[in-house]
């Protein structure tokens, strides 16, 4: 009988299960550690999840609110959104997706949430669609090492990347709102439908791609998510158009 080395075996199945598409160790929907340490005995409990806040605000957006306010700079909006509990992804995600790129730059682009490689790397716009991003803004001399700050409207990658609800949305908008504020660009740039949903109300990116509009008191312009562009490489020509509009509205407005 075998002696149970059953490593190459368990490996085929992994690498399979990978070719298949699973990319997370995880089930369908997030675990919830705090509801499981509660049906553990105290002891084991305290070992796989921190203390509870001992006072836990009832409504998830008014405590969104005041946490995002009280922050005064970019760092205080990251450890204010570290610390805040309510938005169940958090529970699910590896790391908070702050930003990225260059803070006070004259340009700040908004995604939508944090994918696999952007939950693992703690940044944002890194995996293939992030790629394709920083060579679009190369093509207009532009990259987040010197004049492009990056954030999403969610920091916490949502399960099997599904689209973030429209009560998560509330409750992360506090800290977009407070992000644009404190990060001061002049223009912004809203990436994809889940975006221009959450700040501008709006969806249709195909109608509202390449229209200046204004988000949070910024003149905005909706593109096209460059994981879009990487189903649809024909959209890329509307996306060159947008990129030349973004690049002349700087000059004019330098
Ligand atoms: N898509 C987004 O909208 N944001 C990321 O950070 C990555 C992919």
């Amino acid at each position: 009988m075998e002696s149970g080395n059953t490593f190459w075996a368990d490996k085929a199945a992994l690498d399979w299960q990978i070719e298949l598409g699973a990319d997370e160790c995880i089930a369908d929907a997030p675990v919830d550690r705090y509801s499981l340490a509660a049906s553990l005995p105290k002891k084991t409990a305290a070992k796989i999840t921190p203390e509870l806040p001992l006072s836990v605000e009832s409504d998830p957006i008014d405590a969104a609110r005041r946490a995002a306010d009280s922050a005064h700079d970019l760092e205080g909006l990251r450890a204010a959104l570290a610390a805040y509990e309510h938005c169940e992804l958090k529970k699910g995600a590896r790391t908070l997706v702050f930003a990225d790129g260059t803070p006070k730059a004259r340009v700040m682009i908004i995604g939508e949430a944090p994918g696999r490689d952007e939950d693992r790397q703690g940044l944002p716009f890194v995996g293939r669609a992030g790629q394709l991003l920083d060579r679009m803004l190369e093509a207009i001399d532009m990259g987040r090492d010197r004049n492009v700050y990056i954030t999403n409207v969610l920091p916490w990658r949502p399960p099997q990347n599904r689209d973030p609800k429209p009560d998560e949305i509330a409750m992360m908008k506090p800290f977009v709102e407070r992000h644009v504020a404190l990060a001061a660009p002049d223009l912004l740039v809203v990436m994809g439908n889940i975006s221009c949903q959450a700040l501008l109300g709006r969806k249709g990116i195909t109608r509202l791609r390449g229209n200046w509009t204004e988000a949070l008191g910024k003149p905005a312009l909706p593109m096209f998510h460059p994981a879009y562009l990487l189903r649809n490489p024909a959209a890329k020509r509307d996306a060159w158009a947008d990129l030349l509009s973004l690049k002349a509205r700087l000059r004019e407005t330098a």
